[in-house]
C-alpha cells in the first residue's frame, strides 16, 4: 500500500482518540462554567503576537496547539456565551450545537447539491422554516450565513422580478430607477444589499417611524407616491421585525396590504425578530409574514444555533430558481446515484460550494425542541421589560426609545450635565463594564446622545445579572461625574 495514503490522518489513531476525548471535556467543563469570570478581558500584546507568526511549514503535534488555543485564544473570546453579555445582537450557542459543529466536522459535507443524506437534512430544515412562518409548499429556501446574505439573495429575487428577468445577462441597463422602502431605522445590511445589487443605496428609501419604532405606512404611501410621480420604479419594501435599536415591530398587514396596491415585493427583515414567532404570547404581533414575499432570518442569535446560519425564503419558488438556476455543463445531473437530485441549494443563492449549517441547526432542535427556544425568547422579553421599568424608575437614568421586544436603550443622564459631558460618561461607564469584564452593553447613538444598549437574547441570563448592570452604571455613573 501507498505509505503516502490519507497521510494527514492522524498517525496514532490512539492518541488522536485521547486528544479528541480531552477537547470535549474541556468543552463541557467551559460551558459549565460561563457564568463564572469577566465577560471579556483585553488581549494582552504577547499574547496578540503569537497570531502574527508566518504559515507553519512543518506541522506540530495537536497537544501543543491545544496549548496555544487554551492560553491565547480561549481567555479572549468576545463573551457572547456568558449572562452578562448584551451587546450588539448575539446568540448564546448551546452545548447541543457545539457537539453538532464537531460532527458536521467529521462530515465535511458540501451542501452545494448532488444527492446525499445532508441535503435531506437541509430540505427538513427548510420545511420546517416554511411551517414555522406559514409560506406555501411551492416556497423554497436554503441556509446562508445569516440576514445579511438573506437579504441579498431575496432582494436579488425582487429584483429579478421588477426587471422581468433581464438583470442576469443586462443587469439594469434600460431598466427605469429601481427604489425600495425600509425603516429609516432598518438594518444598515438592508442598504449594503441595495448597494451590492447595482441599485445604490440611496434608491433604498428611510421611511420614518411611528411612535413604536415601526415603519410609518402613511410616510411609506407618501414616499411610493412621490417615487412614482419622479418617474422612479418602486419594487420592494422591506420591513422589520425586531428592528436593531429597538426591537420595533413592523405592521405586516398593512404593509403587505400597500405591497398589493402599488404592486411591490415585501421582504421581512427578521434577522432575530422572527425567533418570536416561538413565542406565543408576541407571535400575533407577527401576523402578515406568511404573506410575505421573501424572508430573511437567522438561527444564530436568538435560536442560539453556533454561527453562523440564516436562513432566506422565497414565496416563489420558480422565481427564486430563475433567478440563481442555471448549471454549467460540469454540473450536470443525472437520473439516479450521486449527480442525482431534484433539489440542488446552489440554485438558489450565489453560493456553490456550500457547508453543512442546516446540521447545526436540525441538531439544536432535534435536541432541544421549539418549546424550550420560544420560552427563552418569552423569558428575555419579559426581562427587557422588567429593565425597562426599573430604568424608568431610576432617577438618575433615561431611557432613550421605546422597548418593544427585547431591547433596552438608556443613558446615565443626572439633571445639569452638556450634552457632551453626558455622551462622555456614557462612553466611560460603557468602557469601564467591559474593561472590568463586568457586563457587555454596546454603545448606541440616536441624534446627537450616546447611551447603553441592553439587547437580551441570552438564555442565560438572570433577573441578577440585570440589577448587577443596573447597580454598576448607577455607581460608575456617580463616580465618574463630574467629568473632570
Ligand atoms: C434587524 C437585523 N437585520 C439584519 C442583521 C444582519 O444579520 P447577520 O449579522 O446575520 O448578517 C441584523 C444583525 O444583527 C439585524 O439585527
Amino acid at each position: 500500500m501507498d505509505p503516502r495514503r490519507g497521510h494527514l490522518d492522524p498517525k496514532d489513531w490512539k492518541a488522536f482518540r485521547d486528544v479528541c476525548h480531552q477537547v470535549v471535556d474541556e468543552m463541557v467543563e467551559r460551558f459549565q462554567a460561563t457564568s463564572s469570570g469577566p465577560v471579556w478581558r483585553e488581549i494582552p500584546e504577547e499574547v496578540a503576537q503569537t497570531f502574527r507568526d508566518g504559515l507553519p511549514e512543518e506541522g506540530r503535534p495537536i497537544p501543543e496547539v491545544l496549548v496555544q488555543i487554551r492560553e491565547n485564544l480561549l481567555p479572549y473570546t468576545l463573551g457572547n456565551t456568558h449572562p452578562r453579555f448584551f451587546g450588539w445582537v448575539n446568540g448564546a450557542g448551546t452545548p447541543a450545537g457545539a457537539l453538532a459543529e464537531f460532527l458536521a466536522g467529521s462530515i465535511n459535507a458540501n451542501l452545494g447539491g448532488r444527492h446525499h443524506s445532508p441535503i435531506l437534512v437541509e430540505e427538513q430544515v427548510v420545511s420546517w422554516v416554511r411551517d414555522l412562518f406559514g409560506f406555501p409548499s411551492g416556497s423554497s429556501g436554503t441556509l446562508m450565513s445569516g440576514t445579511s446574505m438573506a437579504t441579498v439573495t431575496a432582494l436579488s429575487v425582487a429584483r429579478h422580478r421588477a426587471t422581468r428577468g433581464s438583470d442576469r445577462q443586462a443587469g439594469l441597463r434600460g431598466q427605469p430607477p429601481l427604489v425600495g422602502y425600509a425603516s429609516r431605522d432598518s438594518h444598515h445590511s438592508v442598504a449594503d444589499a441595495f448597494s451590492l445589487l447595482g441599485l445604490g443605496a440611496d434608491a433604498l428609501r428611510g421611511v420614518g417611524l411611528a411612535a413604536d419604532g415601526s415603519m410609518d405606512p402613511l410616510a411609506l404611501e407618501s414616499e411610493i407616491r412621490r417615487d412614482l410621480e419622479a418617474g422612479h420604479r418602486p419594487f420592494v419594501v422591506v420591513a422589520t421585525v425586531g428592528s436593531v435599536t429597538c426591537g420595533a415591530i413592523d405592521d405586516l398587514r398593512r404593509l403587505r396590504s400597500l405591497c398589493h396596491r402599488y404592486g411591490l415585493w415585501l421582504h421581512v427583515d427578521g434577522a432575530f425578530g422572527a425567533a418570536a414567532i416561538l413565542a406565543p404570547e408576541i407571535a400575533p404581533r407577527l401576523a402578515g409574514i406568511e404573506t410575505a414575499d421573501s424572508l430573511a432570518m437567522d438561527f444564530h442569535k436568538w435560536f442560539h444555533v453556533p454561527y453562523d446560519a440564516g436562513c432566506v425564503l422565497v414565496r416563489d419558488g420558480n422565481l427564486h430558481r430563475s433567478a440563481f438556476g442555471g448549471r454549467p455543463d460540469y454540473l450536470t445531473s443525472l437520473p439516479s446515484g450521486p449527480a442525482s437530485g431534484e433539489h440542488w441549494p446552489m440554485d438558489l443563492g450565489p453560493e456553490m460550494s456550500r457547508g453543512f449549517r442546516a446540521f447545526k441547526v436540525w441538531f439544536t432542535l432535534q435536541a432541544l425542541g421549539s418549546r424550550a427556544v420560544g420560552e427563552a425568547v418569552s423569558r428575555n422579553c419579559a426581562q427587557a421589560r422588567a429593565l425597562a421599568a426599573r430604568v424608568d424608575l431610576e432617577p438618575e437614568l433615561q431611557r432613550m426609545a421605546p422597548a418593544e421586544l427585547n431591547i433596552v436603550c438608556f443613558r446615565y443622564s443626572p439633571e445639569d450635565l452638556e450634552e457632551s459631558e453626558l455622551n462622555e460618561v456614557n462612553r466611560r461607564i460603557l468602557m469601564d463594564l467591559h474593561a472590568r469584564g463586568l457586563a457587555v452593553p454596546s454603545p448606541i447613538r440616536r441624534g446627537d446622545q450616546l447611551g447603553i444598549r441592553v439587547c437580551l437574547c441570552n438564555h442565560r441570563t438572570s433577573a441578577e445579572d440585570l440589577d448587577l448592570l443596573v447597580e454598576a452604571v448607577l455607581a460608575l455613573g456617580r463616580r465618574l461625574l463630574p467629568v473632570g
